[in-house]
């Protein structure tokens, strides 16, 4: 199945968003709309922020999640300690995988740097299996490269 997300579009908007207000809150919340308004079936879309020893669940597009996720642990945590993109077609057969809806079948997890370090990930599920391509990945690291660029972590 090919899904027909208009990426370029997207960045456009994410890049208009961080312009108005780069405020980490306001930005991130409505870029989570962003994406979740603009890719194909998904049920949740949105960030975990590093505070403390946890990934903290930050602004979102779906059910309640998680509150915190240990460093290492799930796939969030494991995006975040291997600092890299971690795609799961199916959720099920990934080892300490931390279920937060019962629908999600397929997850990607991009991680955020500042002053290189990361201090979160972008995290997207599917209701479906192998939801996410290869090209939607290389989409979506380019619109985390922007919210690197443009967003103000700082209050
Ligand atoms: N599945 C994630 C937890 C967060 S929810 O998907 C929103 C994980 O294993 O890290």
């Amino acid at each position: 199945m090919t899904y027909e997300t208009d990426f370029n579009m997207l960045a456009k908007q994410a890049a208009e968003i961080i312009r108005e207000e780069p405020w980490y809150t306001a930005a991130l919340s409505n870029i989570s709309a962003l994406i979740k308004e603009s890719m194909a079936d998904l049920n949740w879309a949105g960030f975990y922020l590093v505070r403390g020893e946890m990934l903290t669940v930050g602004p979102f597009q779906g059910k309640p999640a998680c509150i915190r996720i240990p460093l290492g642990k799930g796939v969030c945590g494991t995006a975040m300690a291997k600092d890299e993109t971690v795609v799961v077609p199916d959720v099920h057969r990934f080892p300490g995988h931390i279920a937060c809806d019962s629908a999600s079948q397929s997850e990607i997890v991009v991680p955020i740097h500042a002053k290189g370090k990361v201090i979160g990930v972008l995290d997207i599920d599917s209701p479906l299996l192998s939801r996410f391509s290869e090209e939607e990945k290389e989409a979506l690291e380019a619109l985390v490269r922007t919210i690197e660029e443009g967003v103000r972590w700082e209050d």
